[in-house]
């Protein structure tokens, strides 16, 4: 399964809802005729219904965030099964930004994933990355070890589910320049490695992708295509413009 790339464009909360409606017609004309990957858009989830109607099926639609309850009086909150029936495929699990101004912490992405597991037909995309200061002081290895411990540990994965592991360094998102796909290659490997140790190798090979995302852009992605442990990307300002986000798609698959 580590052939197809996937290629994850997360809107955030960065467009209304006629923004998302119109950029989501963009993408499926722009996408038309497109094979050889995996695309996948997360909007708002107010737009997600709609969204789904425009993209079809050839388009997979996720979320950026969920709760890890599956029903009951928990206001405000979205469970996974209601995002598989509203045509959800995918949905992001602790990114950053939800970690640094929601105060995520990686008990709760655990308690999340396990919660979406059960879930028929809908993958997590997980993520991890240290910050700046994490980097500095080359902590890094241990800081990604650490959160794949905390998020994954102790977690049933069946024979057919995925799971996708973004790996997203916190400095390098929304900054305007992703880092040095060699620095990329080593930080997956960590992953795989650390992956292989919990679950084994065959399963990691069958069952996770291993994706990057911080300020990909059309013209920065052709330094990350070959890269082996590479197995696509999480998209966020690119994707706002169909036109670059297909360029970046094509040149990646
Ligand atoms: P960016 O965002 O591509 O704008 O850096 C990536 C992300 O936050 O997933």
């Amino acid at each position: 399964m580590r052939e197809e790339k996937i290629i994850i464009a997360n809107w955030k909360m960065k467009l209304g809802l006629k923004e998302t409606l119109d950029l989501a017609k963009e993408v499926k004309a722009k996408f038309k005729d497109f094979k050889g990957g995996e695309i996948a858009v997360c909007p708002n989830f107010i737009s997600l219904l709609e969204a789904k109607k425009i993209l079809g099926s050839a388009i997979k639609v996720g979320a950026q965030n969920v709760f890890w309850e599956g029903n009951g009086a928990y206001t405000g909150e979205i469970s996974p099964s209601l995002l598989a029936e509203a045509g959800c495929e995918y949905v992001i699990i602790g990114h950053s930004e939800r970690r640094k101004f929601l105060m995520v912490n990686y008990e709760m992405i655990h308690r999340t994933i396990k919660a979406v597991l059960k879930v028929d037909n809908l993958i997590p995309i997980v993520c991890i990355g240290e910050n700046w200061d994490e980097r500095k002081t080359d902590r890094r290895d241990f800081v990604l070890f650490d959160q794949l411990q905390q998020a994954l540990g102790g977690v049933d994965i069946g024979p057919d589910q995925q799971i996708i592991i973004a790996y997203e360094p916190i400095w390098a998102i929304g900054s305007g320049t992703a880092i040095e796909p060699s620095e990329a290659e080593y930080a997956h490997k960590i992953v795989r490695l650390t992956l292989n140790d919990m679950f084994g190798m065959s399963v990691v090979n069958k069952n996770f992708k291993i994706i990057y995302g911080g300020s990909i852009n059309s013209k920065n992605v052709k330094k990350f295509v070959g890269l082996e442990n590479l197995d696509g990307m999480l998209v966020g300002g690119a994707s706002l413009d169909a036109d670059e986000f297909y360029k970046l798609a094509k040149a990646i698959i």
